[in-house]
C-alpha cells in the first residue's frame, strides 16, 4: 500500500483522509500540532471501515517520525481564512507554517511527492519548492484542479448538461485573477462560445472566480473542503495510477507560457513522477493578458515573501 501523509487535520485534511480511505488509495497518516485532533479524526475514519468496506490504515499523530517513508505528502496546514481576507493576508503566517512543515517532511520522506494546498497557493508552492530543494516534478500546488471543477459545474448548471459532458479547465493564479479558459471550454461536444452568449459566459467566469470567497462568506469561519478534497484525491489517484491525466495545477514554470521563476497554475500531465510535463496550449489575447496579471500578482507576493 502506498503511504500518504496529510499535514493539517482541519476540515480539508480530515475530509481528504476520509476520501482517500473511501477510494482505498493508500495508508493514511494524519498529522496535526493540536494534541488529539489528528488522533481523534483518524479513529473516527477508521471506525467507518467495516461499513464502507475499506481496510486501509489511518493513523493520527503529532509526530513527524510516523510520516517516515511517505510516497505522497499533502500539506494543508494553514491559519484559518477569515471572510474579507485576501490571499495576501495569509502570506506571513502561512509561510512560517509551510516552511516548518516542509523541512520536517523532507527529513523523514526525502523521496516523496509534495502536494501543497495551503494558501496563498502559488506562493506556498514556490516556498515548498525552495525549502525542499525537490525537482519541480515533485512539488505540485492544488489550486486550479479545484477551480476547474467549479468552472465545469457552473457550465453544466447553466446548460442543464451532465458534468460528464463538460470539458473545461482553469489556469493561472489560484486567486480572483484565475483564468477560466473559455476558448477551450466545451459542453456536449460543442465550444461553449457557440452555446451561450458572451454575457452568460462572463457570468460563469465571474462565478468561478468568486466561488472560494462565496463559500467563506457563507461559512463565516473556515473555507471550502469537500471540493478541495476531491481535487486532492484526483491528483493522488493520477500519481499512484500513473495515469498521465492532464490536471491543471501550480508548478514551477521554466519558460512555459512565456514565464519563469514562480509557481503558477498550468495544465500538467500527472503520473508516477508527479508533475511530469506541462502542456502548452493556445490562448486568446484576453486569456493571455489575464494569465499575465496573475503571474505579476504572484511575483509581487514572492518578492514580499523574500524581503
Ligand atoms: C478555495 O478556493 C480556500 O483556496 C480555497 O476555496
Amino acid at each position: 500500500m502506498p503511504k500518504i501523509t496529510i499535514v493539517g487535520a482541519g476540515n480539508v485534511g480530515a475530509v481528504t483522509a476520509h476520501l482517500l480511505a473511501m477510494k482505498k488509495l493508500g495508508d493514511v497518516v494524519l498529522v496535526d500540532v493540536l494534541e488529539g485532533v489528528a488522533q481523534g479524526k483518524a479513529l473516527d475514519i477508521i471506525e467507518a471501515g467495516p461499513i464502507e468496506g475499506y481496510g486501509v490504515s489511518v493513523i493520527g499523530t503529532g509526530s513527524y517520525e510516523e510520516t517516515k517513508g511517505s510516497d505522497i505528502v499533502i500539506v494543508t496546514a494553514a491559519v484559518p481564512r477569515k471572510p474579507g481576507w485576501t490571499r495576501k493576508d495569509f502570506l506571513d503566517n502561512n509561510s512560517k507554517i509551510v516552511r516548518n512543515v516542509v523541512e520536517n517532511i523532507v527529513k523523514y520522506s526525502p523521496g516523496c511527492i509534495l502536494i501543497i494546498v495551503s494558501n496563498p497557493l502559488d506562493v506556498m508552492t514556490y516556498l515548498a519548492c525552495k525549502t525542499s530543494g525537490f525537482s519541480r516534478e515533485r512539488v505540485i500546488g492544488m489550486g486550479c484542479a479545484l477551480d476547474s471543477s467549479r468552472f465545469r459545474h457552473f457550465i453544466a448548471q447553466e446548460l442543464h448538461a451532465s458534468n460528464a459532458n463538460v470539458d473545461a479547465f482553469v489556469m493561472g493564479a489560484h486567486s480572483d485573477l484565475m483564468v477560466p479558459v473559455v476558448s477551450h471550454a466545451y459542453a456536449n461536444g460543442k465550444p461553449l462560445t457557440t452555446l451561450l452568449d458572451p454575457g452568460r459566459v462572463s457570468t460563469i467566469v465571474e462565478k468561478t472566480r468568486k466561488a472560494g470567497p462565496e463559500i467563506v462568506a457563507l461559512l463565516k469561519t473556515g473555507n471550502a473542503h469537500y471540493a478541495p478534497a476531491s481535487a486532492i484525491a484526483e491528483l493522488v489517484d493520477a500519481i499512484l495510477s500513473d495515469s498521465k491525466k492532464i490536471i491543471p495545477c501550480s508548478v514551477y514554470v521554466k519558460g512555459e507560457y512565456g514565464t519563469n521563476g514562480l509557481c503558477i497554475g498550468v495544465p500538467v500531465h500527472i503520473g508516477k513522477k508527479g508533475a511530469e510535463a506541462v502542456v502548452e496550449t493556445t490562448l486568446t489575447n484576453e486569456e493571455r493578458n489575464a494569465f499575465e496579471k496573475g503571474v505579476q500578482e504572484t511575483k509581487e507576493m514572492i518578492k514580499l515573501l523574500e524581503q
